[in-house]
């Protein structure tokens, strides 16, 4: 096992450190003349471009995966996504319509819930995408087509370089429909897959000084309560960073969202609990910072995800941490990496299994 682990401590940490690999083996064998395209995957554009509503489902990290997926589809093309958890999607009896498209995303591909939506979703008539990492899995059997993540193996309970591919399939199945639908144009959908290219060098660099996050881990290592907040994209990326956090330190994490905190969290708001607060996302920063002063006005220990070269005084937040130089589309990728970083070394400062975790298992093949 140890050599498995490559030098590393955990696999998690490896495969946080895989993760830039992953990103361009997933991300190449997808850009043709500079723009998405999918035919090695045999994806139809017709599959696309005639989706009248798209629905995702899934469970866990690839859920919370298929949030930001959401986010980015709306903005680049227009076309309403719903998600779902896959255990409630299959028991609601869903609003899934022929001609509807379902995005199914799994990385072992044998999640029981899951495997059930996609059986629902055809039963209904709907298209079916898997996207799925697990190679001849049952979901990618029988999904209608397959875009298959190139993450490797991921053995860590906690996932982390499949949810960053499932991004990435995600980013790219969106500027294709944003083309299709004549969204966006070729040179913008050229400028987004550029950058898309570059984030793995991106993130790699910034892997390489992680000083600041273990840092801020450790502020945090003996609170029994912490609180994620964030706006928009900036929201669902705490999802996933509140439970990557709860899963492994065992410290009770929840997300909000940060509108919604005077309506309920923030009377648990006291001195000292730590509130990770995301305010990356450009245009709701200023929304964003100023339930950061909320929660700060009522002793919250605030730790803030910035984008490079934002400023705020002491008053606002106690630990800065800041993303690299990058555009707002890879925004969540590095987002996401910071807040995998802070669970590993949170869980690491309590000196816990974080490879496998109490209570939970890698893939859940029962209801
Ligand atoms: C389990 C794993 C999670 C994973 C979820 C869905 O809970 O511990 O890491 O996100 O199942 O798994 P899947 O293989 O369908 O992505």
């Amino acid at each position: 096992e140890q050599a498995q682990k490559g030098g590393y401590e955990h696999f998690m940490l490896k495969e946080i450190y895989e993760q830039p690999k992953a990103l361009q083996n997933t991300i190449t064998p997808r850009v043709k003349n500079g723009l998405p395209n999918f035919s090695s995957d045999n994806v139809p554009d017709e599959l696309l471009k005639n989706a009248k509503a798209i629905h995702i489902t899934a469970c866990g990290t690839a859920m919370h995966a298929g949030l930001v997926g959401k986010s980015v589809m709306e903005r680049l093309a227009r076309v309403p996504v719903n998600v779902d958890i896959a255990s409630e999607f299959r028991y609601r009896d869903p609003l899934v319509n022929e001609g509807d498209l379902v995005i199914i995303i799994s990385q072992s591909g044998e999640t029981a819930d899951t495997l059930a939506a996609l059986r629902l979703a055809k039963n209904k008539g709907a298209k079916t995408l898997a996207i799925v990492n697990v190679v001849g899995s049952s979901i990618a059997r029988e999904a209608d087509c397959v875009v298959y993540t190139h993450a490797g193996v991921e053995i860590a309970v906690a996932s982390t370089k499949a949810y960053m591919v499932q991004l990435s399939v995600l980013h790219l199945l969106a500027v294709r429909l944003g083309l299709l639908k004549g969204m966006i144009d070729e040179a913008e959908g050229k400028r987004l897959v550029s950058l898309l290219g570059a984030v793995g060098e991106t993130l790699e660099q910034m892997l390489s000084d992680t000083s600041l996050v273990q840092a801020a881990a450790q502020h945090i290592v003996q609170a029994p309560d912490i609180f994620f907040i964030g706006r928009g994209r900036d929201y669902y990326l705490s999802m996933e960073g509140a439970l990557k956090l709860k899963e492994i330190s065992y410290i009770h994490c929840e997300a909000y969202a940060a509108g919604e905190l005077k309506h309920g969290t923030l009377s648990l708001i006291t001195d000292g609990v730590p509130v990770i607060a995301l305010a990356v996302e450009p245009k709701l920063f200023e929304k964003t910072i100023s339930n950061i002063k909320e929660v700060k006005a009522r002793g919250a220990y605030v730790v803030a995800v910035l984008s490079k070269g934002v400023m705020l005084d002491d008053q606002t937040a106690d630990t800065s941490i800041h993303l690299p130089e990058c555009d707002e589309f890879t925004q969540p990728f590095l987002t996401a990496a910071i807040l995998q970083l802070l669970a590993y070394y949170t869980a690491k400062g309590k000196g816990l299994d974080i490879d496998k975790p109490r209570n939970l298992a890698k893939s859940v093949t029962v209801e």
